[in-house]
Parts: C-alpha cells; sequence; structure tokens
C-alpha cells in the first residue's frame, strides 16, 4: 500500500476470506455522502472523479444491489478529530468513515493513495479504465494538530494559482496549516484598501540579487505582484475545503522595508531619509525598521483590521523576528517613547511594541503567534510561539505556559540544501538530507510531558530567496516534504528508531505519485540536469558551520 504519511495500521484482508476479494472501482461507482461530509464528497468529485474519469453518481447507502462498489463517507461519533477509518471490502464497497469532516478528507486522501498513481493527474490517462483496490481496513489518526508548511512570496512572488496548487499539494500530504508568509522587505503582498501604497509601491522591486547576498550577480527587471483581497478570499476558500487554516504573516516591526518604501513615515525618519528606501533588492537583515510611534500602531492596527476580515485563523502571526535595534538606538523619537514608557533598552521597546498588538488580537478574539525573538520581553497568556531558532524559544516558550510550533531551522528550513554535491542548485546553510528530516523531532526531549502538551505540532519552512520559480521551491520542498509529513502526522518511534528504509522503500511508490501531479522534485540520484544551477553564487550564511 505505501501509504505517506504512514497510517497507525493498516491490515489486508486475505483475498480467500470471505468477502475478502478486491474491489473495483468504475463508470458506474456510485458515491454517497452522509450528513457533514461535503468537503470530501466535493473533493472525490471534482479531484479523483476528474482524474480516473469516474463520474461518482449520487447513490444508495449501501450501493446498488446488483452494480459495482460504492463508496460511502459518514461521521462516526466514536472517532477523535481528524482521525478516520477506512474500510474496503468486496460486500460493502470502500466506507471511509470520520470524527469530523476533516477526517472524512484524510480518509479520501489515503483512498486516492491506494488507488494508484493514476488518481494523482488531473485528467484521465485511461478513460474507462476500471481500479482495483484490495479489501483491507486502515485506522488512522493523526500525532499533531498543527501539520504546518510556511511558503515566503515576498523575496519571490508566487501567482495565485501556484499558491492554490501548495495547497493540494498539502492535502495529498495531510498537511493542515499554510503560514503565509506575506510581507517582508523585498516585497508586500495582500491588497490593504486604506493603504494602497502598500502595494503599488510596496509590492515591486527594481532589480533583485541572483542567488546568495554574497553574489556579484543581479537580475536587472523589475519583480513583483500582490494578491488581491478577492485572490485571498480564494486562497482561504480553497484551504478551508480542503480542512487546511492559513495563518497570514505580517512581519514587524523588521523585515518591513517594503512598506517603509510605500510609507516613508513608518520609518525612522529622525535617523535616515526615509523618502529615499526603495523596496529592498537584496538578501539578509536590514537595519531600516518600524518607528516605534503611535503612527506606525495605528497604520498596522488599520491593515490587521483588513486582515482579520480576510483570515477566520485564530492564530495570525506578527513576524517579531530579526529586528535589528541600531536605528532605535540614534533616534530621538525611539529615545523619547523608551523614557516615556520607563523601558530599560531599545529590545523592551520591541516587546512593548508586540505586547501591544497581543492586546489588539486578544481583545478581537484572535491569539497572536511570532517567531521565538517575541519571547525577549514578556508576552501575554494567549500568545504563541515558532520556535526557529532551535529547540530553545520552544522549550523557554512551553516552560513559561505558551503554545508553540516547532520549525528548527537546523532541521526544517527547506531552503537548506539537501545533499553535499556541488550540483546542488544555489546551496544555502547547513545540508539537511531525506534521512535528516525523516529523523527530525519535534517535541523536544528536555519537556515534561505535561510541558510537552504545549507542542501544537511542526512545520517546515519555505524561504523563498534562492527559489525564482514554482520548479525551484518544489525541488527544494520535495521529497523532504513527504518525509516532514510522515512525522508530523504519524505515530513515529525515536527518531533512532525510525525505518527509513521502509520509508525509502514506500518514496518508491510516493515519487510516481508526485510525478503525476507534475511535482518538480529532487530525484534520488541528484538534479536532472536542467535542475543543475551550481554553488558559485552561494556560499551559507554568517555563522553556519561549513557545508559538507
Ligand atoms: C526567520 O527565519 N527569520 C524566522
Amino acid at each position: 500500500m505505501d501509504l505517506i504519511p504512514a497510517p497507525r495500521a493498516a491490515a489486508e484482508n486475505s483475498p480467500e476470506s470471505p468477502g475478502g476479494g478486491p474491489v473495483v472501482l468504475g463508470p458506474r461507482t456510485t458515491l454517497w455522502a452522509g450528513p457533514g461530509t461535503g468537503t470530501a464528497e466535493r473533493w472525490l468529485r471534482s479531484h479523483l472523479g476528474a482524474a480516473l474519469g469516474l463520474p461518482l453518481p449520487p447513490g444508495p447507502e449501501n450501493g446498488p444491489e446488483d452494480g459495482p462498489a460504492a463508496v460511502s463517507l459518514r461521521l462516526d461519533a466514536e472517532l477523535p478529530p481528524e482521525a478516520y477509518r477506512l474500510a474496503v471490502t468486496a460486500a460493502g464497497g470502500v466506507g471511509i468513515r470520520g470524527g469530523d469532516a476533516a477526517g472524512v478528507f484524510w480518509g479520501a486522501q489515503t483512498l486516492r493513495q491506494l488507488i494508484g498513481p493514476d488518481a494523482f493527474r488531473r485528467a484521465p490517462v485511461r478513460p474507462g479504465a476500471r481500479y482495483e483496490i484490495a479489501a483491507q481496513v486502515v485506522e488512522d489518526a493523526p500525532r499533531f494538530g498543527w501539520r504546518g508548511l510556511m511558503l515566503d512570496v515576498s523575496r519571490h512572488f508566487m501567482p495565485k494559482d501556484g499558491v492554490l496548487r501548495y495547497l493540494d499539494l498539502m492535502a495529498a500530504h495531510k498537511l493542515n496549516v499554510f503560514h503565509f508568509h506575506l510581507t517582508d522587505d523585498q516585497g508586500w503582498r495582500v491588497e490593504i484598501k486604506r493603504h494602497p501604497k502598500l502595494t503599488a509601491t510596496g509590492a515591486w522591486r527594481s532589480r533583485t540579487k541572483s542567488g546568495h547576498r554574497a553574489s556579484p550577480l543581479w537580475e536587472e527587471k523589475p519583480h513583483g505582484g500582490f494578491y488581491t483581497q478577492d485572490d485571498i478570499r480564494e486562497i482561504v476558500a480553497y484551504a478551508a475545503e480542503r480542512h487546511i487554516t492559513v495563518v497570514p504573516e505580517i512581519d514587524m516591526p523588521g523585515h518591513s522595508q517594503a512598506a517603509i518604501a510605500a510609507y516613508p513615515e513608518l520609518g525612522n525618519t529622525d535617523v535616515i531619509d526615509t523618502a529615499s528606501l526603495g523596496v529592498w533588492d537584496t538578501w539578509g537583515i536590514t537595519e531600516n525598521v518600524l518607528a516605534p510611534t503611535d503612527n506606525t500602531l495605528r497604520f498596522y492596527e488599520g491593515v490587521f483590521e483588513e486582515i482579520l476580515e480576510l483570515f477566520p485563523s485564530t492564530f495570525i502571526h506578527v513576524g517579531g523576528d530579526e529586528c535589528p535595534k541600531e536605528q532605535w538606538r540614534r533616534s530621538g523619537t525611539a529615545k523619547a517613547r523608551l523614557n516615556e514608557l520607563g523601558l530599560a533598552d531599545e529590545d523592551e521597546l520591541q516587546a512593548w511594541f508586540i505586547a501591544h498588538f497581543d492586546r489588539w488580537l486578544t481583545a478581537r478574539g484572535r491569539r497572536l503567534i511570532g517567531w521565538d525573538e517575541i519571547l525577549e520581553g514578556g508576552l501575554a497568556p494567549g500568545a504563541a510561539v515558532a520556535s526557529w531558532r532551535g529547540y530553545r524559544g520552544g522549550v523557554t516558550a512551553a516552560r513559561a505556559g505558551h503554545d508553540v510550533v516547532m520549525c528548527p531551522e537546523q532541521h526544517v528550513y527547506l531552503d537548506h540544501r539537501q545533499d553535499g554535491g556541488p550540483d546542488e542548485p544555489v546551496p544555502i546553510g547547513y545540508v539537511r538530507t531525506l534521512r535528516d528530516v525523516y529523523r527530525f523531532e519535534p517535541v523536544p526531549a528536555e519537556l515534561t510531558p505535561e510541558e510537552a502538551r504545549h507542542v501544537l505540532g511542526t512545520q517546515a519552512n519555505l524561504w523563498t530567496e534562492v527559489m525564482d520559480s514554482p520548479a525551484r521551491v518544489d525541488y527544494q520542498a520535495f521529497p523532504r516534504l513527504a518525509a516532514f509529513a510522515e512525522v508530523a502526522w504519524s505515530a513515529l518511534p525515536a527518531p533512532a528508531e525510525r525505518d527509513f528504509a521502509d520509508f525509502e522503500r514506500r518514496m518508491t511508490t510516493h515519487y510516481a505519485r508526485l510525478d503525476a501531479l507534475g511535482v518538480a522534485y529532487r530525484p534520488p540520484t541528484g538534479p536532472l540536469p536542467w535542475q543543475r544551477r551550481p554553488g558559485i553564487l552561494g556560499r551559507p550564511r554568517e555563522g553556519e558551520p561549513p557545508q559538507v
């Protein structure tokens, strides 16, 4: 069966046992959907049905008496949320029960894998074909409730269709949180009606650094793009149909140069001439950060008012990472604010900034999440932390009673190279192989069981400085995202005991699925000729261990 992510339990019936023969899906196969299973029903018709050329007409609960097998979907109050039970029997056809609509939907994703690679195509390659599924029972439930993927669309914009495709790829791997990194120094990507220059100006840069920031090369042409509010509504709805929550990130007070380029008064105008700043064209961390003024607070409250209307997610990500304090140290305005608030230093000013939006979001029934720097200076009880600088932030946060999403850069930053070979395209940072990702353990070993309950789950992050096309994103994401999905979903043993050989064996089946989906993954034998863009332009980031 070679399921990825691996289920809790799966057992094939013996073909000789009563009712143990295979089930055949064909043009007359019907689909019965019980109350509350609409997302799986719609997905089965629009995706599985379209891929296989099966109309899946509505039929009675137990299928036509004399006809081919039916597919039936129902909720089962005995099962926990997101759990499912998929039974394939000669007598009953394919029955999927879920603890909730999401569980039924994940069961439908498993059915797709059981059918084979044809089920992953956009259109039938064998019209009228019949598909045999061995009689079996799969019982399954996720390890974590937060199984995330972050996509940075600021460094390189990904048009809407590419984002929808990534939501489909996430669903195929039972991932359920899409962290949408919408703003950064290099581009602002979401329309905000009351501040139109954020996209009119902030979504476009005049040129782009080619490769790593140490590279002498530039792509001398404008780059940009943004999502209209209608685009965002479509993305959020498309995700919701797949039981994926979209968590938007508006990064501040650092990583804000695109916003300052659009509205220079947001920057530290008493320190530099912010009116001459453009949207940033190279990579790294810029000193151009937001000014800690009332004007900035009111401006961003306006941004978040529109963000809350667009995104129903409980969690709203406010960034908070990598905010150099150099301009604040030189700014009389920042100094005055610091004195007025009785703060000890500029680090406390950053904590004040985050705390403001923590209170603001909490008052509106949402919860703040930010990168682990937000721990420095204290946080409101409901705030959550994305631990990216290793495990430490996650440990500190969980011990202080905050919820945590584990995404340590040493393990699950998929922009990092996946092999030490010379043909890897524009290498960045650590070598993190498929095996390394498979051996990643999201729960820090030093946490007590009580503290570990604060680990909501885990997330892989795709930063796109060197990913200038969907094919480059695919190359970095896959196959490692398949290993990550298994870490996030499956009940794997401790890292040293994980059976990577078995995962690799199952991957041989999974590569055929990825081929059918058109994913430009890194083949196990290394990059294909057109995927090679070797590392003359790249080197590790400062302070990182040497590349292998
Ligand atoms: C980050 O990688 N700066 C969160």
